[in-house]
């Protein structure tokens, strides 16, 4: 039964994938939670202690990692050089919000290790909200359910917002950035991370650009990605041929997951898809 239900989930995720390559769209709203409830039901079933859903990052320095994430080190790697601006910055005792927290690995090894004043995660996925719930429920962190363009809180309520790999699934990424500066308190951070393809980064540029933000740090991560795909690939592979599913969906999971040769991977190699990270900050005014 596990077999057949399997299947036809990746049968799902498979189509999803490949229409969005081929018409180079952005799902709305109700079909992104639908994709996302899908990948989270999926991952219960076959990726169960895997609680982050990034590419990951790798720059040559060994950070230590706590325990909890040792099989999840790249994906980790990210949200810290992300969040930290590479150790740049402090963010012990401040109010972190992270919008798009997916199985909220990332928040949880954010505020396991560097302990914010306050953590929280916003998510779309009711799915993916509920096994954070569940599986974080230890850390001192709050999720809850919500849309990147309309964030459930007051005004200059957090010192710093991140955002990783999720941008790309918005429709109106002006109305998140909007919210964004709303939420931020006065020289509050907002870190993003995310990857577009190539014909669409000036787009993301120009878009960040009229966030009304100011942009203190612009860097093409994209070769950093790749490293980490290219380190993690093979533990990938391997554990995809334990999972009981027809070979096609196998290919599926590799494309999902960006290893060697997948498509993915491809597309971070030769450039056609690139990965940004930028930090900007709220100005006083
Ligand atoms: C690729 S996952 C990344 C999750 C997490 N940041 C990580 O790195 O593990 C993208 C996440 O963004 C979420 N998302 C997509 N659209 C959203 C929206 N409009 N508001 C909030 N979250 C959204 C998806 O449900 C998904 O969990």
């Amino acid at each position: 039964m596990k077999f057949y239900i399997l299947t036809f989930k990746l049968f799902i995720i498979r189509l999803t994938m490949n229409t969005l390559n081929r018409c180079n769209i952005v799902l709305p709203k109700i079909l992104c939670e639908r994709f996302y409830n899908l990948v989270t039901e999926l991952s219960d079933m076959i990726f169960a202690d895997f609680t982050c859903m990034n590419y990951g990052y790798d720059n040559g320095n060994d950070i230590e990692i706590i325990e909890e994430f040792k099989n999840e080190r790249y994906p980790a790697q990210l949200y810290n050089y992300v969040a930290t601006f590479g150790n740049r910055l402090n963010i012990s005792n401040l109010d972190l919000l992270e919008v798009g927290s997916g199985r909220g690995g990332g928040l949880s090894y954010l505020t396991q290790s560097y302990k914010p004043k306050s953590s929280t995660g916003l998510e779309l996925s009711p799915k993916a909200v509920a096994f954070c719930k569940t599986r974080h429920k230890a850390v001192n962190a709050c999720f809850l359910q919500g849309n990147s363009q309309s964030i459930p809180f007051p005004d200059e309520s957090f010192d710093i917002v991140i955002n990783i790999e999720s941008s790309h699934c918005y429709q109106h990424i002006q109305l998140f950035l909007n919210e964004v500066k709303r939420v931020l308190r006065k020289d509050g951070y907002f870190c993003i991370a995310d990857f577009r393809d190539s014909h669409k980064l000036e787009d993301f540029f120009s878009e960040l650009n009229s966030s009304g933000l100011k942009i203190v740090h612009k860097e093409n991560i994209t070769q950093n990605v790749l490293k980490a795909l290219t380190l993690s690939s093979n533990d990938k592979e391997e554990f995809y041929k334990t999972i009981n599913i027809p070979n096609i969906y196998r290919k599926t999971l590799s494309d999902f997951a960006g290893t060697i040769g997948s498509r993915k991977y491809n597309d971070f190699k030769s450039g056609i898809r690139q990965y940004y990270y930028f930090v900007l900050q709220k100005q006083k005014i």
